[in-house]
């Protein structure tokens, strides 16, 4: 994480004001509202409901969407050039694109916690991307909020439960920079 606040200062230089306003609120109420339906899904506290696994693949997969489509390529016009965080945000995007393949199991459910730990900061943080997106908008605020509240729904094809899809999660896992092993089952896993 020190690395990547240096990386977020070098580049947060140039503009003079961050903003943290309705962008910023918008995209972290996601990150609260996937937290806990990964949490439901998960079973805390009860089974694993399937229901809230499919709600949660489709929803994630549309916050996804947003960023790779929208919020990047807009920092990147406005910037002259892509954010420096961008390479590493594609790959926790990937990776979690792989993830939401596999079936509603523990091993997948603690992988996908694991990457979202390590990635919903680096877009919350101060002077993250987030606040860097916002301040990178300027007077193009609106037009980029509504471009983001109308984003349809992104339908997920059905899970795939083989070694194969497990297979290639590791491999995607590994490229990001993620143990594979979180997806090794563990004792007691379901
Ligand atoms: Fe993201
Ligand atoms: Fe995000």
């Amino acid at each position: 994480m020190k690395a990547v606040r240096l990386m977020l200062a070098e580049e947060t230089k140039g503009l003079s004001i961050l903003r943290r306003g309705e962008l910023y609120a918008l995209m972290a109420v996601e990150h609260a509202e996937l937290d806990e339906l990964l949490d439901k899904a998960a079973g805390k506290g009860g089974a694993i409901d399937t229901e809230a696994y499919q709600r949660f693949r489709e929803r994630l997969l549309r916050h996804i969407r947003i960023e790779e489509r929208i919020l990047l390529p807009m920092a990147e016009r406005k910037h002259g050039l892509a954010l420096a965080i961008a390479p590493r945000l594609r790959l926790d995007h990937g990776a979690l694109a792989a993830l939401l393949m596999l079936p509603p199991v523990n091993r997948a459910f603690r992988t996908i916690r694991a990457v979202l730990d390590a990635h919903n900061p680096l877009e919350e943080i101060e002077s993250g991307v987030y606040e860097q997106c916002e301040s990178l908008a300027g007077s193009e605020i609106d037009e980029l909020l509504r471009q983001i509240t109308t984003t349809p729904r992104v339908p997920a094809s059905s899970w795939v439960d083989s070694t194969t899809v497990f297979d290639a999660a590791q491999r995607v896992l590994a490229r990001a920079g993620y143990n594979p092993a979180l997806l090794v089952p563990n004792d007691g896993d379901l």
